[in-house]
C-alpha cells in the first residue's frame, strides 16, 4: 500500500531525513521508535506533505505523492494526528466530529459518526462538552475520532500516549488494538515502546534520520542489545 524509497527531507538547509526506505501493507499497523530528535515526527510530516521532501519517492496505492501538497494528500486518504491541537476548544465534541465528517464527505465512508462513538464510548458520554474541557486522554480520543471521520486509508499517529496517565494509556492502547483489528492501516510513533509493541506487528527503529532496523515487535522486545544501541533503554 505504501512504498517509500530513498526519501530525504529537512528544514531549509538543515537535513533531517536521509535515505528512508520502507514498505507497508494494507491493514497493518507499523510502529516507529527512536530517540528524541532522530526525525520521527519529521518523517510523518513528510508523508503527510507538511514537510517537503528533497529527494525520493512516496508511492501510495500506486500513486506518487512526492509532488502533492498536504491538502491533496489528505484527499488521497492520508490523515495525520500530530497532537491534540487540531481540536476546536470552544466547539462541543459533537461539533468537532461533525466538522471532520464534513472534511471527509468527498471520500467513501468507512467510519460513520456512530462507529466512532461506539469505538470511543468516552466521547459519547461527553458529546456536549466543549473540546477544551476534555482531559488529555479524551482529547487524544477526539483527535483520533476526528481523523477517522475524514475517512483515511492511512492514519499517521504521532505520540498518541504522550503525557497521559497510565490508566488512560492502557485504555488508548486497547482502542488502538481495536482499530487495528478493524482493518485500519496506520503508522504509530511513540516514545513509549510498550505502546508500539502492543499495537504494531512490525517496527522501524530510527537513528539519526535513517532507518537502522526493521523488526517485529516480538523480536525487538527480546533484543535488549538493539534497544540499548538505538534507544538507550
Ligand atoms: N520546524 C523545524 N525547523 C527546524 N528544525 C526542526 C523543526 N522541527 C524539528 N526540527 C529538527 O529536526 C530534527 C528531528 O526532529 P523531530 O522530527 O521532531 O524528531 P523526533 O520526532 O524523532 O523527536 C531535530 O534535530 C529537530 O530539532
Ligand atoms: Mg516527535
Amino acid at each position: 500500500m505504501l512504498e517509500v524509497s530513498r526519501l530525504a527531507a529537512g528544514y531549509d538547509r538543515f537535513a533531517v531525513l536521509s535515505d528512508i526506505g520502507f514498505q507497508m501493507t494494507e491493514g497493518s499497523f507499523l510502529g516507529i521508535v527512536g530517540r528524541n530528535g532522530v526525525g520521527k515526527t519529521t518523517l510523518l510530516k513528510t508523508l503527510a506533505g507538511l514537510v517537503k521532501s528533497s529527494t525520493g519517492a512516496i508511492n501510495f496505492r500506486g500513486q506518487e505523492l512526492a509532488g502533492l501538497d498536504a491538502t491533496q494528500r489528505a484527499r488521497c486518504g492520508i490523515s495525520l494526528v500530530l497532537d491534540r491541537k487540531g481540536i476546536f476548544a470552544s466547539l462541543s465534541v459533537l461539533e468537532n466530529l461533525q466538522l471532520a465528517q464534513r472534511l471527509g464527505s468527498t471520500r467513501k465512508e468507512r467510519w460513520s459518526l456512530d462507529d466512532v462513538l461506539s469505538m470511543f464510548p468516552r466521547l459519547a458520554e461527553r458529546i456536549k462538552a466543549p473540546g477544551g474541557g476534555l482531559s488529555g486522554g479524551e482529547q487524544q480520543m477526539l483527535a483520533i475520532g476526528r481523523a477517522l471521520l475524514t475517512q483515511p486509508d492511512l492514519l499517521l499517529l504521532d505520540e498518541p500516549t504522550e503525557g497521559l496517565a497510565p490508566l488512560i494509556v492502557h485504555e488508548l492502547v486497547r482502542l488502538l488494538q481495536k482499530l487495528s483489528n478493524s482493518g485500519l492501516t496506520a503508522i504509530v510513533v511513540d516514545q513509549r515502546l510498550e505502546t508500539v509493541f502492543d499495537t504494531c506487528e512490525d517496527v522501524l527503529v530510527m537513528s539519526r534520520g535513517e532507518i537502522a532496523e526493521r523488526s517485529t515487535s516480538a523480536d525487538l522486545r527480546n533484543h535488549p542489545d538493539v534497544l540499548e544501541k538505538h534507544l538507550g533503554v
